[in-house]
């Protein structure tokens, strides 16, 4: 049995996380083909190639506490997808798209900095130097991304949602 300890939830964090980079990944290119503003669209391609990083990252991760790399479904990314998704059949083709998938990506972005920021504090308290290393590189690239996300909606795709 599993000593439901700090070491065990970090463990379980770690395989929920990793679902959710898996899940992005396949969401991401969806989302930078339905975007309409080619900066959006850019925003989304970048972080696809981010997130392959991200993995890799967290394998490496895995591999410091000598676990293999698995997930665990995650309930929450998959809610916050979802309403990504609804967003993309409800807003098609309406001023308000590139508005709403924006949102929809910063949901995500903000569900990772809050699952890095856990898992790196936790790593120093358990002693995993290099997983500390890796999981901050993540949570960095994560927190760039919600402010390019950020300057994106308040340099235009905002006010082009607003319009009739
Ligand atoms: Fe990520």
């Amino acid at each position: 049995m599993p000593e439901k300890n700090l070491r065990e939830l970090f463990h379980e964090t770690l395989k929920d996380i990793y679902f959710a980079e898996k899940k992005i990944l396949t969401a991401l290119p969806k989302m930078a083909k339905a975007a309409q503003a080619d900066e959006l669209k850019a925003a989304f391609d970048k972080h696809e190639e981010e997130t392959q990083e991200h993995v890799a990252r967290l394998e490496r991760v895995f591999a410091e506490i000598d676990q293999a790399p698995r997930g665990k479904t995650c309930d929450a990314i998959l809610g916050i997808i979802e309403e990504g998704q609804e967003v993309m059949k409800e807003f098609k083709g309406k001023p308000a798209l590139d508005a709403g998938l924006l949102a929809a990506a910063q949901a995500v972005e903000h569900y990772e900095i809050a699952r890095y920021g856990t898992l790196k504090t936790w790593a120093a308290e358990l002693g995993f130097a290099q997983a500390v290393k890796l999981l901050e590189a993540t949570l960095v690239e994560e927190k760039k991304t919600d402010e390019t996300l950020t300057r994106l909606a308040e340099s235009g795709v905002n006010q082009h949602a607003e319009a009739a």
